[in-house]
C-alpha cells in the first residue's frame, strides 16, 4: 500500500466504512505509517490552561461569552510558573500555555512569561491563545515562543463563518494566520473537530487535504461533543447522509487518514477522545496514528472552569495522578515516553 498518497475518492471511502475486518487494515497501515516515521516515542507536553476569559461568541465552546455563568480566573505569572516547574520535574519536553481569546493576558505579559520559562528552563512553549493580532505573534516569537496552535475547525468556510462570529470590525480566517505564523518561523499547530452540526463528509476529506497543504508540524483532532450552554447543544435535527457524526469511531478515522496524509507531523491523542472513551481512548489513539499526549497541568481550581465541552476527561485529576495513569498507559502499549523537546519531525524534513 502507498504511503502517503491517498485521493479524495479513497478519503471518502475509509470515512464511510464501518466493516470492523476492512478498518482493521487502516489501523494497522496509520500505525506503521507512525511507527516509520516518527517511531515509538510518545512526547508528553504539559498543558497550562492559564486564562478562561475569552472575547469571542464560537457557538460551540464551553468558555466562550455564551457561558454567561462561568466563573472566569487568569493565573497569575508566579502560578503558571509553578506549572512550568512541576512540568520539568515530571521531565517533559513541552509545555503548552492555552487560553480563551483573552485580550487581559497583554501582549507585553505574555512575552514576559515567556521569556522567563526560556531562561529558566529547556522546555519548548507552545502558545494556544486564539485569532491574536500579528504584532503579539511577532512578539511573542521574539521572546522565544517555539510553537503556536490554532485550529481551523473546519474547512468549509460557510461553516466556519456560522460557528465563529468575528469580533467586531475584523474578519476571522484561520487559514491565513496559520501561514504567516508558519512565516514567522514557528512551528503550526492546527486541527478540527469531528462532527460539527452541517459538516459532511466531503468537508472531512477536504480538511484531511488542508492539513497536508499547509503543511502543518502539529494536527489535532477530536469529536465535537455539545455543551449546554452554546447555541450548537440543541439538536439541529441534521440527518442528512451526508452529515457526519460526532462519535468516537469517526475521528480515529479521520485521526489515522491524517497520519498517513501528514506521516512526520506530531498528533495526539485528545482529551477530547479520552473523553467519549474513558476507558481506551487514549490509547486507541496512540495505536491508530498518534504520538503525542497532553497531561493537564492546570491547578484543579481552574480546571473544573475550563471545561470547553463537558465531562471532560482528568478534570477532577491531581496532576500526580494524571502524569502516573498517562504513563502507565503509554508504557503498557509497548510504547516508550520520549526524551528531549519532541520537535517536529515534519519541520527538521
Ligand atoms: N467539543 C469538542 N471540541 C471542542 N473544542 C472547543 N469546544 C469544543 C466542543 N464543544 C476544541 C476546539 C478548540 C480546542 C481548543 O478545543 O477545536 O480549537
Amino acid at each position: 500500500m502507498p504511503v502517503s498518497k491517498i485521493d479524495r475518492s479513497e478519503i471518502l471511502n475509509w470515512l464511510r466504512e464501518n466493516d470492523e475486518t476492512r478498518l482493521a487494515v487502516l489501523w494497522r497501515w496509520a500505525d506503521r505509517v507512525r511507527r516509520e516515521n516518527v517511531g515509538d516515542d510518545v512526547h508528553l507536553r504539559g498543558l497550562i490552561e492559564i486564562s478562561n476569559y475569552c472575547a469571542r461568541h464560537c457557538a460551540y465552546c464551553g468558555i466562550s461569552l455564551h457561558s454567561r455563568e462561568l466563573a472566569r480566573y487568569r493565573m497569575a505569572a508566579e502560578e503558571i510558573l509553578d506549572c512550568v516547574r512541576q512540568a520539568v520535574d515530571f521531565g517533559y519536553g513541552t509545555v503548552v500555555l492555552q487560553s480563551g481569546e483573552d485580550y487581559g493576558c497583554s501582549t507585553e505579559w505574555i512575552a514576559a512569561l515567556v521569556r522567563r520559562i526560556k531562561n529558566e528552563t529547556p522546555l519548548a512553549v507552545t502558545l494556544s491563545l486564539g485569532e491574536r493580532p500579528e504584532e503579539d505573534l511577532m512578539a511573542w516569537r521574539d521572546a522565544g515562543a517555539d510553537r503556536y496552535l490554532l485550529r481551523f475547525e473546519t474547512s468549509n468556510r460557510r461553516l466556519y463563518e456560522s460557528i465563529h462570529p468575528p469580533l467586531a470590525g475584523r474578519v476571522s480566517d484561520r487559514i491565513f494566520i496559520l501561514k504567516r505564523i508558519k512565516q514567522l518561523g514557528y512551528e503550526v499547530g492546527s486541527g478540527v473537530m469531528i462532527g460539527i452540526p452541517g459538516q459532511t463528509y466531503s468537508d472531512l476529506a477536504r480538511d484531511i487535504e488542508t492539513f497536508k497543504e499547509l503543511d502543518l508540524d502539529m494536527i489535532g483532532i477530536g469529536p465535537f461533543i455539545p455543551h449546554p450552554n452554546t447555541p450548537l447543544a440543541v439538536d439541529t435535527g441534521m440527518v442528512s447522509d451526508q452529515q457526519v457524526p460526532a462519535t468516537e469511531l469517526m475521528a480515529y478515522k479521520v485521526l489515522a487518514l491524517t497520519r498517513i496524509m501528514c506521516p512526520r507531523a506530531n498528533i495526539p491523542s485528545t482529551t477530547a477522545l479520552a473523553t467519549l472513551n474513558k476507558v481506551e481512548g487514549r490509547e486507541l489513539g496512540l495505536a491508530r496514528g498518534a504520538n503525542i499526549v497532553m497531561p493537564n497541568l492546570t491547578p484543579p481550581a481552574y480546571r473544573i472552569l475550563y471545561e470547553i465541552y463537558p465531562d471532560k476527561a482528568c478534570i477532577y485529576e491531581d496532576r500526580e495522578d494524571c502524569d502516573t495513569g498517562l504513563r502507565g498507559r503509554i508504557t503498557a502499549l509497548g510504547r516508550r515516553i520520549g526524551a528531549g523537546r519532541g520537535d517536529s519531525l515534519n519541520r527538521a524534513k
